[in-house]
């Protein structure tokens, strides 16, 4: 195995993926290309989920038709500033993760059969994984020099019928897209955020507020 050197990161590393990291609404005129999309991909999929289910399906759109597609299943106040990001990400889940275990969970075949008949425990945990899948998603996209504007501000069950019905998405070349089993989590614009119009930041809450130490 290789071995790697165990140190921090630098506070400037750490000021560009969290502390100075801000939500952006308005994007700069600078696009994101697929081959960054792919690396974005093949750094968060590193991300540990459990018994490396790995749930999340990510649909990238950038094109002006995959935009319009989305459209109708925004809120109100997320249209603008999603048809303006050069990339909005739908971060998604596959009902059926469980088939990939035999590849993705070799030493313990098993596992597949907890979950096929337990459509609760499927339920929960590919949203709790995918979820995760997707905080690593922002995390990457920050490490690597973009910005992200997350949101849940969507109907879920309408962007579902329309990108992720059966029979849909006949320009998909993944399999797992047109067989009705994937599922919206949350979205994603990605981009260059515009900083001039970013309003001041909200405050967090403090160690003691939010963390206990027993
Ligand atoms: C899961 C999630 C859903 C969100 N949904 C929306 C949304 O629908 N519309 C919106 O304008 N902002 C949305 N936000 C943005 C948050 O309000 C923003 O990330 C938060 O206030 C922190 O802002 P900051 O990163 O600039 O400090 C969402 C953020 C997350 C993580």
């Amino acid at each position: 195995m290789e071995k790697i050197e165990k140190t921090r990161v630098s506070d400037d590393a750490l000021d560009l993926v969290f502390r100075k990291a801000r939500t952006y609404n308005a994007w700069l005129p600078k696009p994101v290309p697929d081959e960054l999309l792919r690396e974005l991909y093949d750094t968060l999929k590193w991300g540990p989920t459990s018994a490396n289910i790995s749930p999340a399906r990510f649909l990238f759109l950038r094109s002006a038709a995959a935009k319009e597609r989305l459209r109708p299943s925004l809120a109100p106040g997320n249209v603008e500033k999603t048809m303006a990001a050069p990339v909005t990400v739908i971060v998604a889940y596959d009902l059926k993760f469980y088939d990939k275990l035999p590849k993705l969970f070799p030493h313990f075949p098993a596992m597949r059969d907890m979950f096929v008949n337990n459509p609760q425990l499927i339920e929960e945990t590919a949203k709790r994984n995918s979820g995760l899948q997707g905080a690593y998603l922002m995390v990457a996209a920050r490490a690597l020099g973009l910005d992200c504007g997350p949101m849940s501000g969507f109907d879920n069950l309408k962007l579902d019928e329309e990108f992720f019905a059966t029979g849909k998405c006949e320009d998909c070349e993944q399999e797992f897209f047109p067989a009705g089993h994937v599922k919206s989590n949350f979205l994603c614009n990605l981009g260059y955020g515009d900083p001039a119009q970013l309003r001041t930041r909200g405050p967090r809450l403090g160690f003691s507020e939010a963390c206990s130490i027993l």
